[in-house]
């Protein structure tokens, strides 16, 4: 099958469980670079789809054009059985075929840590070989001074480094700065995926 692109742009994928936040933090990044000129979907099964969002911003002085890629949630255990089915599938598509794919913003809840979906996610990122940010969301939820050592301890489950991890909040407009600093980064990278292949 077509690797799932609606142009040769970089892309930067945001993943995680239904209901963490996705769809808010991409619109906050959108609304902060005031620059979504386009809405591209790409609808391969009935139930769920991938959205493409077009963005223009400037990241480190440079006019940089992406595609923020709004992936399917996980993890809701109310999905209908065939609507399930259909996201394995429709993930190992989009992250093996993608060669635009720059890196994947994994979302996690800063409330619940790292879920046993969320490691799973993880595990599968790590096998896609594609670059990771982890970003912890609705941080408001938590008092400010519980912030640094919530983030140690999620980094920790997961694996990783505490500056491979960032939290933020929508409601409080926490964090979108650092944000857009690490996707610049993650546009930043020349790795070359193909050299390593996927699985
Ligand atoms: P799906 O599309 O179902 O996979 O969900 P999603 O990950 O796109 O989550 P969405 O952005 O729709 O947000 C889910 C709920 O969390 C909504 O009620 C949001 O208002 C709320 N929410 C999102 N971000 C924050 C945040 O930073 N703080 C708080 N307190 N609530 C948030
Ligand atoms: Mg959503």
């Amino acid at each position: 099958m077509r690797g799932p692109s609606p142009g040769s742009l970089p892309q930067i994928a945001f993943a995680g469980r239904s209901n963490v936040g996705k769809s808010s933090l991409i619109n906050l990044v959108l609304g902060r670079t005031r620059t979504a000129i386009a809405r591209v979907s790409a609808t391969p099964g009935k139930t769920q789809e991938i959205n493409f969002y077009k963005v223009r911003a400037e990241l480190d002085d440079a006019e940089t054009q992406f595609f923020l890629v709004d992936l399917p949630g996980y993890g809701y255990a109310r999905a209908p059985a065939d609507q399930r089915r259909r996201w394995k599938p429709l993930m190992e598509w989009y992250l093996g075929e993608t060669k635009e794919l720059r890196g994947v913003v994994q979302l996690v809840d800063i409330r619940h840590g790292p879920t046993k979906d969320d490691l799973q996610m993880v595990d599968y990122l790590a096998h896609a070989n594609v670059p990771a940010l982890f970003v912890l969301t609705k941080a408001d939820k938590i008092k400010p001074a519980q912030l640094r050592s919530r983030v140690r301890e999620i980094a920790d489950k997961l694996g990783v480094e505490d500056d491979q991890v960032l939290a933020v909040s929508t409601l409080q407009k926490l964090g979108q700065g650092e944000l857009l600093e690490s996707l610049g980064a993650l546009l930043g990278t020349d790795e070359n995926r193909e050299a390593e292949g996927t699985e």
